[in-house]
């Protein structure tokens, strides 16, 4: 699903990833693992879009994707999470699940104001697909509690 190709990133004159080439199968749970400095954060920041490199490729499902912006690559499925979770402290479980899907009707001034019906339609959808992301982890019992509770 990831290749990566022959991959650089330089700082000045240092050398943070030297040719770096990985394949990362579908469905597969991979782990990159290196001393203090090794350059693992770097990779991941290439490929997640947040730096992009000096020289080489990424390529997801046969396209080439080095070098697009995090937001372009969330849309294509790819997004890095960080070791400290950033979630919205006063809102549910649920409710944080609910903000990921962007372009929701109710970002929309004229849409809050004018197609309610619309919007609430849209959030029971969301709500039942957030439920059964919480039911896949097998969490639902902590859909009501306000995340900064965990
Ligand atoms: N923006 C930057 N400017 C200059 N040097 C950098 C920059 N980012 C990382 N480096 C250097 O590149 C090297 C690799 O750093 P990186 O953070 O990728 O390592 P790491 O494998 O993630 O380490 P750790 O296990 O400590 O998280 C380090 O020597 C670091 O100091
Ligand atoms: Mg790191």
């Amino acid at each position: 699903m990831i290749r990566v190709e022959n991959l650089h990133r330089h700082f000045g004159g240092f050398h943070a990833v030297d040719g770096a080439s990985i394949e990362i199968a579908t469905g597969s749970i991979t782990g990159l693992i290196g001393p203090n400095g090794a350059g693992k954060s770097t990779l991941f920041n290439v490929i997640a879009g947040v730096l992009p490199p000096t020289s080489g490729r990424v390529m997801m499902n046969g396209e080439d994707i080095t070098g697009l912006k995090p937001h372009e690559l969330f849309h294509k499925g790819l997004l890095r999470t960080f070791q400290i979770a950033h979630e919205f402290s006063s809102m549910t479980v649920r409710e944080n699940l609910m903000m990921v899907p962007a372009g929701q009707s109710g970002e929309s001034l004229w849409s809050a104001c004018f197609r309610r019906g619309r919007i609430a339609e849209e959030e029971r959808a969301l709500a039942r697909k957030a439920d059964e992301v919480l039911d896949f982890l097998t969490i639902s019992h902590v859909a009501d509690e306000k995340a900064g509770n965990l």
